[in-house]
């Protein structure tokens, strides 16, 4: 038997329409924050992943699906493309390609799938869909402004709150700018320098080359080290100080709370100033509903203006998750299942279907080759409320038999009445 592929996974029906609904709720949300849709490819060079994300991170030295393209043209023989392990480098590409500040577009959204070579465990997949939304632009758009990185929370509290996810903490911290950072990282190199040897392999190959990702170690033995390193916090200038401060007071004048994690550094290297996770007990390991932040330099980075922005990505398979286990989703029922009975009678019924379906009801059609019982009994597996009998008789008489499955109740209905008979409730 061939399977999906380890940390992939087949999304079935009936949790499929709670994906839906969670995708129509975030869908209107955004429309109320003005956030329009992009929808960028799959896969992009990987080079954009390299230097977008970070050649230190665990994302691009360990974790993506590269391969070498095999075309037949010169100019893509060769090349090294990468299926996106995250959207946000994929968007500031395509805000520099096409020049979106011209268009006025500096908000922007997306829902798609993202791969990742993580080992599987639950909450964590090689393919898994993210719910991201990205405030990008020049100066005249103010999204280098405070009031954007708490825009961005309060609009994100609003939507778990409108989806009905509760007890879930936002952790926020302030990354500084490169040169805060810079200093910070002399500082923990310094720090590491004799405890270094005792740490994981990992952290001993960061301790040299990005001390900074120290932070993302899981390892517990490393743990009390960790606890024992220079904070960031000690290392934000005037600037960066007082931008994270004015984040801080809008957010505790609109009524968002927060907690201050000064441990916090997120897993990728373009952020600045605030980053933030929003976490949620339920989850277990994997407790990170989602995660974002400001990446000022990623433009310029990537070879384009400067345009500041701020963003984040919701894990949609973890949130679904923690949806899942208060409000599993109902089956889907059809309305009426029509049993045509006897040679001729499946036009006959296609022709009653197609009817009852332009009146927005859900029909599904048996065959003229089951007897009546095997009807019922086809009929019985998706639990329609009503069955619905197209015989000889009833087309003569234009009056058709319609049996309620909830009341047993049987009753001749004229074809005319049949869609309001069906959808009375
Ligand atoms: P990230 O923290 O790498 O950030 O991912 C965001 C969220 O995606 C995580 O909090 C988690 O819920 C989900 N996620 C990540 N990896 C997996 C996985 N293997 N399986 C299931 N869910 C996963 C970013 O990707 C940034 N691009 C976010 C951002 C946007 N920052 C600024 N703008």
């Amino acid at each position: 038997m061939i399977k999906a592929v380890r940390g992939t996974r087949d999304l079935l029906p009936p949790e499929t329409q709670l994906w839906n609904s969670v995708e129509a709720t975030v869908r209107e949300v955004f429309r109320a924050y003005n956030f329009q849709e992009i929808r960028t490819p799959v896969f992009e060079s990987t080079e954009l992943f390299a230097r977008g994300v970070g050649e230190e991170t665990d994302i691009v030295s360990k974790e993506m699906y590269t391969w070498e393209d095999r075309g037949r043209a010169q100019s893509d023989k060769g090349q090294s493309l990468t299926l996106r392990p995250e959207n946000t480098a994929g968007v500031v590409r395509a805000y520099i390609e096409h020049k979106l500040w011209e268009r006025g577009l500096n908000k922007l959204y997306y829902i798609g799938p993202q791969f990742r070579r993580e080992r599987p465990q639950k909450g964590r997949y090689r393919q898994f869909y993210q719910i991201g939304a990205e405030v990008i632009g020049p100066s005249t758009a103010g999204s280098e402004s405070p009031a954007r990185d708490a825009e961005i929370l309060e609009m994100l509290a609003t939507l778990l709150d409108r989806l009905g996810i509760q007890g879930w903490t936002l952790e926020l911290n302030s990354v500084g700018c490169p040169a805060d950072r810079a200093r910070f990282n002399e500082a923990l190199r310094t720090a590491l320098e004799p405890v270094a040897a005792q740490m994981c392999a990992d952290c001993q190959r960061r301790a040299v080359t990005n001390p900074l990702r120290v932070f993302d170690c899981k390892v517990p033995e490393d743990q009390p080290i960790i606890e024992k390193l220079p904070r960031i916090s000690q290392f934000l200038d005037e600037g960066c100080r007082a931008h994270f401060d004015e984040v801080q007071a809008i957010l505790q004048t609109v009524g968002v709370p927060f907690t201050r994690n000064d441990k916090l550094v997120r897993g990728l290297d373009y952020y600045t100033r605030t980053a933030f996770e929003f976490t949620h007990g339920a989850l277990g390991a994997q407790n990170a509903i989602l995660g974002g932040g400001r990446y000022d330099g990623l433009s310029e980075a990537l070879g384009g203006p400067a345009a500041p922005g701020i963003g984040f990505a919701i894990g949609e398979d973890r949130l679904v998750m923690s949806l899942a286990e208060s409000t599993p989703a109902p089956a889907q029922r059809p309305d009426v299942y029509i049993a045509p009975l006897g040679a001729g009678m499946n036009r006959e019924a296609g022709k009653l279907a197609r009817h009852l379906r332009r009146e927005h009801l859900v029909v599904e059609l048996g065959d003229e080759s089951f007897k009546l019982k095997k009807s019922f009994e086809a009929a019985a597996r998706l639990g329609p409320r009503y069955v619905l009998i197209v015989g000889e008789n009833e087309v003569k008489s234009d009056t058709f038999a319609l049996k309620n499955q909830e009341t047993g109740e049987q009753r001749s209905v004229p074809r005319a009445e049949l869609s309001t008979q069906i959808a009375a409730r």
